[in-house]
């Protein structure tokens, strides 16, 4: 088999055997195919597609191409959730004590920020001394005796995806369905999730702007999980605004505490109940999802998801100082209010370009491996149909500098849109759950 032969099948629109497939992930993860042949396949992916059968095949040769876990002796099962990315998306800091906390063990391996949108390692990060970087070892121990983990991926899990993913970053070839559903369930799926509930993100600052779009990588990803044989659930949340209010990585923790002691946004708060709800229901703890969401409540109102969450961030090392008083955590040098121009409703809130702001105050990475700064990012204290009279407070920008202040300033007016009218605020999810 020949890599070129390969690529020139599926330029020309033709359906790739699993042998093919399997041949070009182990060969270009071993360096025996280059960067600009696997580059040129992938292109020729993003243009003529995958059927399901084909992104199974590549999804299962990306989990193989590392060591895999068995958590079945670990824990009766493994429940897991993943977001697509988004924008103050600081769920799982609060999804996942809440579950842990009804008695359903989470073992989760998390990224940090891709692009505009923020990654719980990053957020995590801003706890000193929480450790990101468990052992496999340490990952089971863990999971076995507290039931609760969050840390970075192995680098040994799916290492052809982190390859594939580098190399799509910086060759236009991310916003592939087929590409970005064996990229998320291949990480999945090595890291030995049985039961997954995917959050797939829809709107502006979301990598799917269309439902439609959504609901394909959304149901693909289903499928995917379930010839892996593995249990998986898919919501479709909106991603047109930011979630919640802060964006930005110790702001967001600061949220996700008040959140887990019932004083957190509404709207964060019940994004959150709902996804642990799914959780409890695919993890067999609840039979109806009702029961499910009680549960989650309970847990969250009796202060038992936030024991679990004190007693995660001990288990990994962080200062339980910092979370038990929050304004001990970075804190910005300049923190400044953006008033509304106008009186009216708000008509726009571009959660894209509220991320990318944050990214250029330094909540995130312009290249792998820059320094981030976890002070800085935005408060954002309105959704999408609030009426404002002109001065009130939109955003609250946190920067290190008086420039880069400036920058947002300039940045986060363009992202806002107004109408006289009365506005339809956005909902939080489309649909009833995929399965
Ligand atoms: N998240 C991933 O892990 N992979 C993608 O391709 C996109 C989002």
């Amino acid at each position: 088999m020949r890599a070129v032969d390969i690529i020139i099948k599926k330029r020309d629109g033709h359906e790739l055997s699993r042998e093919e497939i399997t041949f070009f992930i182990e060969g270009y993860t071993r360096g025996e195919i280059p960067d600009y042949q696997a580059a040129a396949w992938a292109m020729a992916v993003l243009l003529r597609g995958m059927t399901p059968r084909e992104t199974t095949d590549l999804t299962l040769a990306m989990a193989a191409s590392g060591e895999t876990l068995d958590l079945s002796g670990v824990v009766p099962i493994a429940v897991d959730k993943h977001s697509t990315g988004g924008v103050g998306d600081k769920t799982s800091l609060v999804v996942e004590p809440v579950v842990a906390a009804c008695g359903l063990a989470v073992g989760k391996m998390s990224g940090c920020g891709l692009g505009f949108t923020g990654g719980t390692l990053d957020k995590l990060e801003s706890i000193p001394g929480y450790r990101t970087n468990l052992s496999t070892a340490e990952f089971l121990r863990q999971l076995k005796e507290t039931g609760l983990v969050l840390t970075g991926q192995s680098a040994d899990l799916a290492p052809a995806d982190g390859k594939l993913y580098a190399l799509r970053d910086v060759t236009g070839t991310v916003q592939s369905i087929p590409l970005i559903a064996s990229s998320i369930m291949s990480k999945k799926i090595a890291a030995g999730a049985q039961a997954i509930v995917l959050d797939v993100k829809v709107g502006l600052g979301a990598f799917m702007q269309t439902l439609p779009e959504a609901r394909q990588l959304a149901e693909l990803m289903v499928q995917i999980a379930n010839l892996a044989g593995r249990k998986a659930v898919a919501l479709l949340s909106d991603m047109n605004q930011p979630l919640g209010q802060a964006v930005g990585n110790a702001l967001e923790v600061r949220e996700a505490i008040d959140t887990l002691h019932g004083n957190g946004p509404e709207d964060f708060e019940e994004h959150c109940l709902i996804v642990a709800a799914q959780m409890l229901l695919l993890g067999g703890k609840a039979k109806t999802p009702e029961a499910a969401r009680t549960m989650a409540e309970q847990a969250l109102a009796d202060g038992r998801a936030w024991q679990k969450f004190r007693t995660l961030v001990s288990a990994q090392g962080g200062d339980l100082t910092y979370i038990d008083e929050p304004e001990r955590l970075p804190r910005a040098a300049i923190i400044e209010p953006l008033p509304a121009p106008r009186d009216g409703y708000l008509a726009r809130i571009h959660a894209r370009m509220v991320g990318e702001t944050a990214m250029i105050l330094g909540a995130g990475r312009a290249k792998k491996g820059d320094p981030i700064d976890h002070a800085v990012g935005i408060e954002v204290h309105h959704k999408v149909g609030d009426y404002l009279s002109a001065d009130e407070p939109v955003f609250t920008i946190h920067a290190a500098d008086a420039e880069r202040l400036a920058e947002a300033r300039r940045r986060l007016s363009t992202a806002l849109a107004w109408s006289d009218d009365p506005v339809e605020p956005l909902p939080l999810f489309y649909g009833q759950p995929i399965r």
